[in-house]
């Protein structure tokens, strides 16, 4: 066993947790190398200035950002002169104006897998959150209508951003918001008369609800009196009228059971099912009161709105001629109601960037009705802006259009039929290798997995509010930055301990010699990545971007591919020195399934 070197104590610094992102330790004990160099720098703005660096350098500095008197070279010099290694950080070069510092490989291996073995499943977790409670509503499809590529936007991105919180410690509230509510279901009702059929709507009530709606809305085409009967009905339905409120109970509860089926499939749950029929009269008509007596309120046409020109944000109607509510009504109250039974400290909505003005109407009044949870936390950013603020309590989680996404029969029109095309795509492609393909146990399954997770890659890729065009080659693809590829990486290196069971099950950290690896820099490259996971979360939690997550996943992967062939398992006649690859690649595979799960995946083991 080689020695280990004894690690300096060192000082704390606000907001860092060394025992969950050892990362933390390295930066803290360079910023401390800063501060005895340069005494006019206190330890925090040390600290925040220690970055990571580009690929092959560790932490970078980049001196200017200090504001420090004198000159750059100079600065440099009095940290360069005064700088004595120690077991956390190496060396320092000076790099124009920055200087990179390079860790203690030894230590740094040792305490990044230790850390990595000692929390798993756990990992990269942090407890910033922790005592906090957020609401994040996403999905929130519309009963009868059709579930479109935005609405699976939402699901996926919202399911990532519910895992992302409660990896940080928050009491996570999953909220699915349907558009269950509104003058469709009075005409769905007045053409279920007509059109309906009890065995369909028990086979697949989604698709049967929508065929009615789309029957009975030719029929309203022809017809204007199917629209005053759709009226009267839904009024009915408003004034709470059970005879009138059956049948929609009983299609609302199948459609709800189908979608659960649908979101378990895509490893997506809700804790509730709410939507836009939940919201009581009572909220909304005291929110409008409330509006009224704080003189918000004009009246146009017997049509009642706010005016937010002030704010560029036109006017909003908040309730219809015929007194019956809307949708931005039914937010406000419901808005309201979840403060009251929830007392969350934020609540995010993921939806789509088509409803931008919607939202920041929406969160403009609750600012102007005074709620203080409900105030953006820059005063001086514009409306629209401050509806995406992620420091705000209310946010907007907005995300851009999707094109092409269609299967081979045409436009896609429910849940079910993306899911089943993915799968369906992946399972052609899989039996290509028809070598491969015998050796899988369950090809179907497997394929619909992969199938999946290469919708959801394709979709968390790029920054949210970019517009993409989905590709079912790419989806389908195991080369490039893709969800198959993704899943093949976590396969290859489950494999390694199915391979190896000789060296199994690892002995505990502190008796494998980390320091064996020393000499493969690819080592050091999948190391130090897996010590960079920890920031990686808290940084998604501050940008609600999956894509940096979806970055980490495939430079880790990466790093282990081009590691591959050179730290080699099988066949190390040096039993110690297999066992540190063995539990180096045991902790990659153990980071990139956390990420996995963090993007709402199911590593696979096999394929
Ligand atoms: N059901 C709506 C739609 O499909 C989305 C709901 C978004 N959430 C909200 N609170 N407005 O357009």
């Amino acid at each position: 066993m080689s020695t280990i070197p004894n690690l300096p104590n060192l000082p704390t610094v606000p907001d860092t947790e060394p025992s969950r992102a050892v990362f933390d330790s390295f930066r803290i004990a360079i910023a401390q190398k800063l501060t005895t160099a340069l005494p006019s720098l206190t330890l925090e703005q040390a600290f925040s200035g220690v970055d990571y660096g580009k690929k092959g350098e560790d932490f970078t500095v980049a001196i200017p950002r200090f504001r420090l008197p004198g000159k750059i070279p100079e600065i440099a010099d009095k940290v360069i002169s005064s700088f004595t290694p120690d077991a956390y950080v190496d060396s320092v070069v000076l790099d124009k104006s920055f200087l990179h510092f390079r860790v203690n490989t030894a230590t740094m291996f040792r305490l990044v897998l230790g850390q990595v073995s000692a929390l798993t499943p756990e990992y990269g977790c942090n407890e910033s959150g922790k005592g906090k409670r957020v609401i994040l509503e996403y999905s929130s499809p519309n009963i009868a209508k059709s579930f479109h590529v935005g609405h699976l936007r939402s699901t996926i991105i919202g399911a990532f951003l519910a895992n992302l919180y409660e990896a940080c410690g928050w009491d996570v509230i999953r909220m699915n918001y349907l558009g269950d509510w509104g003058t469709q279901f009075g005409l769905i009702a007045t053409g279920f008369e007509k059109y309906g059929s009890q065995e369909e709507l028990e086979k697949d009530a989604i698709k049967h609800l929508f065929d009615v709606y789309v029957q009975v809305n030719k029929d309203a085409e022809a017809d204007p009196n199917v629209k005053v009967e759709a009226a009267r009905w839904f009024k009915r339905m408003e004034d709470g009228d059970e005879e009138a409120l059956r049948n929609w109970r009983v299609w609302r509860e199948m459609s709800v059971k189908k979608y659960e089926q649908e979101y378990e499939r895509l490893n997506v749950k809700f804790d509730v099912y709410t939507g836009e029929s939940k919201v009581g009269k009572e909220s909304m008509d005291t929110a409008l009161k409330r509006l009224e007596e704080m003189g918000l309120v004009s009246e146009s046409e017997g049509a009642k709105l706010v005016d937010l020109e002030k704010y560029k944000l036109g006017k909003a109607v908040v309730r219809k001629k015929d007194g019956t509510s809307i949708y931005l009504t039914r937010d406000i109250g419901g808005a309201i109601e979840r403060y009251e039974k929830y007392k969350f400290d934020k609540m995010i909505y993921v939806v789509s960037s088509q409803q931008d003005l919607h939202l920041a109407q929406f969160f403009k009044v609750l600012e102007l009705m005074d709620f203080p949870w409900a105030q953006p936390s820059d005063p001086k950013q514009s409306a629209s802006a401050s509806a995406q603020n992620p420091a705000n309590t209310v946010v907007h989680v907005n995300y851009g259009l999707v094109q092409g996404m269609s299967t081979r029969k045409g436009t896609v029109v429910f849940l079910n039929e993306i899911i089943k095309e993915a799968g369906n795509v992946m399972h052609e492609q899989m039996q290509k290798n028809e070598e491969k393909y015998s050796s899988v146990e369950n090809p179907e399954e497997t394929a619909l997995e992969i199938g999946i997770t290469g919708v959801k890659i394709q979709d968390m890729a790029a920054k949210r509010v970019n517009n993409y065009t989905f590709n079912w080659d790419r989806m389908k693809s195991f080369e490039g930055d893709t969800g198959p590829y993704l899943q093949y990486a976590h396969v290859r290196l489950a494999s390694i301990g199915r391979k190896n069971p000789h060296l199994l099950p690892l002995p505990a950290p502190a008796s494998i010699d980390t320091a064996l690896l020393a000499e493969y820099p690819h080592a050091r490259d999948i190391a130090f990545l897996l010590g960079t996971y920890p920031d990686v979360v808290r940084v998604a939690l501050k940008t609600h971007e999956p894509s940096g997550v979806v970055t980490f996943a495939f430079r880790l992967a990466h790093a282990i591919s081009s590691a591959w062939d050179v730290v080699v398992v099988k066949g190390e006649e040096d039993e110690e020195k297999a066992r540190a690859k063995m539990y180096l690649y045991e902790s990659a595979r153990e980071v990139l399934a956390a990420a996995m799960r963090l993007l709402s995946l199911r590593p696979l083991e096999r394929m």
